[in-house]
């Protein structure tokens, strides 16, 4: 069962700035935070680690049996094991970035994974726990009082990602990043919203604007709850 009320769903494309406003929304809240795309691309550095191939689905399934993944909900420690070995740093390499669709889109690794989601929040010592992805709002925890879609327009989000990646051409991010969500978003639709579920279109607003905004929803979501 999932513990619902515990959940602030927060789902959105790459760049959206979801991960950033996340954490700053748990820090000011007191409550956990939860990067599921960090989960996924520890698994793909895990299949990684096996010496299997992301693209073939039965070795993504023998990898995914034995996945080890020690994640906290500390929004200031992002930290990530799997097993003894801390991959925080690994899971950012390009060579996971590339790998970590194909892993995401084994079904029965997305239950499993999904069903670890579940557990770690209704086990969190926090009162709730912001946790952000693609399928939270639809599939995870479709009964959360509060589900937000974070947007902003591809060629933003480009930028955003370009700026982040320091030498990088614009437009191979932007091409990257495209590439990814159309990819991405065959599995799991999250530039639509789902019935319910709010919207923040951080295109116009900066950072602190997008924190506000989406404290906002929280706050009138939470009030009505
Ligand atoms: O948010 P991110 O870019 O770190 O996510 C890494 C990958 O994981 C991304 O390509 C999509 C996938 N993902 C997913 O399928 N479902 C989620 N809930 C979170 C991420």
């Amino acid at each position: 069962m999932t513990d619902a009320a515990k959940f602030i769903a927060i789902d959105g494309p790459a760049g959206s700035g979801k991960s950033s406003v996340s954490k700053a929304i748990a820090r000011q809240l007191g409550f956990g935070y939860l990067d599921t795309g960090a989960a996924y691309r520890a698994l793909a550095w895990h299949v990684l680690e096996h010496g299997a191939d992301t693209a073939d689905a039965d070795a993504v399934r023998t990898a995914a049996s034995d996945f080890p993944l020690n994640q906290g909900l500390d929004p200031d420690d992002r930290r990530v094991h799997v097993g003894e070995v801390d991959v925080t740093d690994a899971i950012r390499d390009p060579r996971v970035s590339a790998a970590v669709s194909g892993v995401a889109r084994v079904p029965e690794v997305r239950v499993q994974v999904n069903e670890t989601f579940r557990r770690i929040v209704s086990e969190a010592e926090y009162p709730a726990v912001v946790v952000e992805g693609r399928d939270i709002t639809t599939v995870v925890a479709p009964d959360a009082p509060v589900r937000i879609l974070l947007t902003a327009a591809p060629e933003v989000r480009a930028a955003r990602r370009a700026g982040e990646l320091a030498g990088e051409n614009a437009a191979a991010v932007a091409e990257a990043l495209h590439k990814r969500d159309a990819s991405d978003s065959s599995v799991v639709d999250f530039l639509n919203a789902a019935p319910g579920v709010d919207v923040v279109d951080s295109t116009e607003l900066d950072f602190a604007q997008t924190v506000d905004a989406v404290l906002a929803v929280i706050g009138q979501r939470r009030d009505a709850d």
